[in-house]
């Protein structure tokens, strides 16, 4: 079994899988029994000055039959005092030494950045989470997002922090930015250790039809709240490959956004992460999910041949590349299994209406036949088909050369032309 343990920028932890800043990690009582039962680390529900918190809070997206696909949040930092807080923390770093413990912050001034580091670094925490992604409340207040989306402040109130701390200090990325390799790339400037990303995107998750207020309400009123769970997870896999793979920004990257399992933790590694984060899983199922991302985690690494999970790091983002570099001269086709198919006419349905009219009903089955000459290979009638590997996409033979955009004589810019 491949040892998981790893150095997160100086962080030291048994496993990679550490829990995200939120309700799970509200308390000393929660973290011990998230260690108890296989996490790695934790990163604590942002302190700051106490705040109120609205009720009710939460609102999800459900998607056919799957409850909580996204989840979206208008809750704040912690609503408890800085010593309640780090009175708890102390006893977890007391009975789990080996195990990572994170204070995540968000403060206005110097001096309280300054004196929070401080007494964080007293109680024996092992590395400092920066809050640059709150999208609501606190950017009101000129935190969070405020923040997180203003490279020139986020440098700025970085290299505050690094002026006092003496442990490893992670900046946490908003989403809600157009360009995210300018905020990682002003956390390196500010002299952070690591980034970690995405926190919440903005949304609104669905509108109650009758009352007409949107989810959730608070006495019949509503604001943008923070978009998490599985159906981040795409947008997010792209944020960390995109920072991963700019050549001027080199941190290490927390992955974070809709990780569930095992595999989705290895797809963030392979972006570009060295350890991933969870919140809304944890939410939903509970501490123990973490034992299938141990099990499956290493499985996947000894199938591999790799002995630890930072080889995994980056592996695939190396394979993005822009797409005037992708291989014009690639060419795949539709092809169904006729064994296989159960004849409920999806992919003509989709291919007539919504691509390329390339799939037609023969007058004597119910089998559907693709049109070889007509296919364009875009994937969508593989895509709809109720049945796995019912419809494959198969290669075609053509000339081995590769043609770019940059060459492809339709360019009128192309090389050559
Ligand atoms: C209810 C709730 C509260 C959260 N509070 C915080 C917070 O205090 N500080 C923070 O950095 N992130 C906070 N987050 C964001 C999570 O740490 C995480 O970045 C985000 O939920 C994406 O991960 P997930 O898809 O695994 O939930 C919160 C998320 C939720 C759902
Ligand atoms: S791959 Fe696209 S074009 Fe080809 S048959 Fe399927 S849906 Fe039609
Ligand atoms: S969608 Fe799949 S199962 Fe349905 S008709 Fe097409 S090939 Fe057959």
């Amino acid at each position: 079994m491949a040892d998981l343990s790893i150095d997160f920028a100086g962080i030291k932890a048994p496993n990679p899988f550490w829990l995200a800043s939120a309700p799970p990690t509200n308390t000393g009582y929660q973290i011990m029994n998230a260690f108890h039962a296989g996490w790695g680390g934790a990163v604590w529900k942002t302190l700051g000055h106490p705040i109120v918190n609205v009720s009710s809070r939460y609102s999800a997206v459900n998607y056919r039959g799957r409850r909580m696909m996204g989840l979206n949040n208008i809750e704040l930092i912690t609503d408890r005092s800085l010593q309640e807080n780090l009175t708890e923390m102390k006893e977890v770093k007391e009975k789990f030494p080996a195990h990572a413990l994170i204070a995540s912050m968000m403060f206005e001034t110097k001096a309280e950045w300054h004196e929070c580091i401080a007494r964080c670094e007293d109680v024996g925490i092992d590395g400092f989470e920066l809050n640059y992604g709150c999208p609501h409340g606190m950017c009101e207040r000129g935190m969070g997002s405020a923040v997180g989306q203003n490279p020139e402040v986020a440098e700025r109130i970085t290299s505050w922090v690094m002026e006092k701390a003496t442990k490893p200090v992670i900046v946490k990325l908003t989403p809600n930015i157009t360009n995210i390799t300018a905020a990682g790339l002003a956390a390196q400037r500010g002299g952070a250790q690591a980034v970690s990303l995405i926190n919440t995107i903005n949304s609104v998750t669905g509108i109650n039809l009758d009352t007409m207020v949107p989810n959730p309400s608070v006495d019949g009123y509503s604001t943008h709240g923070g978009y998490c769970g599985p159906a981040v997870k795409p947008i997010a896999l792209n944020m960390v490959s995109e920072l991963y793979n700019h050549p001027k920004f080199n941190l290490p990257i927390s992955g974070i956004g809709g990780i569930e399992t095992w595999a989705d933790a290895v797809e963030f590694f392979l972006m570009g992460a060295s350890s991933v984060q969870v919140c809304t899983a944890v939410m939903h199922y509970g501490h123990r999910i973490v034992t299938d991302m141990h099990d499956g985690f290493s499985d996947y690494l000894d199938t591999h041949n790799l002995g630890t999970p930072t080889a995994l790091t980056g592996i695939t983002a190396q394979k993005l590349r822009n797409w005037e570099n992708l291989n014009l001269n690639h060419k795949v086709i539709a092809q169904i299994n006729p064994e296989k198919c159960i004849s409920c006419q999806l992919c003509y349905i989709a291919c007539e209406d919504g691509a390329h009219q390339s799939i037609r009903l023969p007058e004597d089955s119910r089998i559907p036949e693709i049109i070889q000459e007509t296919c364009v290979g875009c994937n969508l009638c593989s895509l709809v088909c109720p049945v796995d590997e019912c419809i494959s996409m198969v290669q075609v033979p053509t000339t081995d050369q590769v043609i770019t955009w940059k060459e492809h004589p339709a360019n009128p810019h192309s090389v050559g032309s």
